[in-house]
């Protein structure tokens, strides 16, 4: 057993309090290799704003288990020696079993979301339950989800969307013990939100669902799933370099900035980081056809994600400068 508070991690508790109060979101970015992990970390690090490194059932497989721990401390160890300390979370992002879950609270992890949105109701109850009394005992905070999110990835599907139905949030927030909720008010899962006709424009999200279910439980952390505003720069710079995502469109940052002032306390952007990624990689491999040592591509698509990290602290999110005063 490894515990996540001896390798210099902290769990969500502390965050989403500042982060309810201050009218911030704390950034949760996903991550399977090692240079999105350096981005992630020295982006945040450099903004001095908290983070949540995230890691899906598929990145854990992809990554390794125990490597990832071991990334994982060594993230922290990194900021910290670069005389820029920020409180990192470790978080298992669409965790789908108690197995699964246990697993990663053994292994390092510090925060856990299990999601049963796609199980009828009460078994979705059942399963967080299980999953929150195991997870207290070690510390560890749980993120439940209610509603479901449209979008195709390697482990989250889901044709149609479902927005969140107001009138569960606070049965399902007391009967499981959840820290937070993860809700579906009109975002959606990876780089094709919305499917847009000539002339037309992105839908606001459902702000109206959102106030409901803050009336409900009040000061309890939301958190928003499938909100990657799918950077036009990046899908672009992949087209033009030989990509094909044409129709590509994600959720206004303005949309996110408003969604950041209220009870959303966690943000989750995973498709951003790999558009940025991609976007700079194939810039690189089409303009230097001889290229062919990996530091050459990785190394640039490594900085434009630590810049795009950035420019989301500052902007999006407003979590930068509220690192240090959390630690
Ligand atoms: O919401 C899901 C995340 O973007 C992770 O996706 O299962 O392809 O790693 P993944
Ligand atoms: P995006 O696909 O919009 O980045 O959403 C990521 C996410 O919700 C991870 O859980
Ligand atoms: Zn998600």
């Amino acid at each position: 057993m490894v515990h996540y508070k001896d390798i210099g991690l902290v769990n969500s508790r502390k965050m989403f309090e500042a982060a309810h109060k201050g009218g911030f979101a704390i950034p949760a970015y996903n991550f399977n290799n090692m240079e999105q992990l350096q981005a992630i970390i020295m982006g945040c690090a450099e903004s001095d704003s908290p983070v949540i490194i995230q890691v899906s059932k598929g990145a854990r497989a992809y990554a390794n288990q125990t490597l990832l721990t071991y990334m994982a401390e060594g993230a922290v160890a990194m900021a910290k020696e670069a005389g820029l300390q920020i409180p990192v979370v470790l978080h298992l992002d669409h965790g789908d079993s108690f197995e699964l879950a246990k697993s990663c609270i053994e292994t390092g992890f510090s925060s856990v979301m299990i999601d049963g949105s796609h199980l009828p109701y009460e078994e979705n109850i059942a399963l967080t339950k299980k999953v929150v009394e195991y997870a207290h005992a070690y510390d560890v905070t749980v993120e439940g989800e209610l509603g479901v999110l449209a979008g195709i990835e390697d482990e989250v599907q889901s044709e149609k969307s479902h927005y969140t139905n107001p009138d569960e949030v606070e049965d399902f927030v007391s009967r499981t013990g959840v820290d937070s909720l993860a809700i579906s008010i009109g975002t959606s899962h990876g780089a094709y939100k919305f499917k847009l006709k000539e002339g037309e424009t992105v839908p606001p999200l459902r702000f109206d669902i959102l106030e409901e279910i803050e009336k409900r439980i009040p000061g309890f952390p939301i958190v928003l799933h499938g909100a990657s505003s799918v950077v036009q720069e990046f899908v672009q710079m992949i087209n033009k370099y030989g990509g094909n995502l044409d129709g590509a469109v994600g959720i206004p940052e303005d949309q996110l900035r408003k969604a950041a002032t209220s009870a959303v306390c966690k943000i989750n952007i995973d498709s951003d980081g790999r558009l940025a990624m991609t976007g700079k990689i194939r810039e690189v491999l089409a303009t230097k056809p001889s290229e062919f040592d990996p530091r050459k591509y990785l190394g640039p698509a490594r900085d434009a994600l630590k810049e795009l990290i950035i420019h989301k602290n500052r902007n999006v999110l407003g979590s930068a400068g509220h690192g240090k005063e959390l630690l």
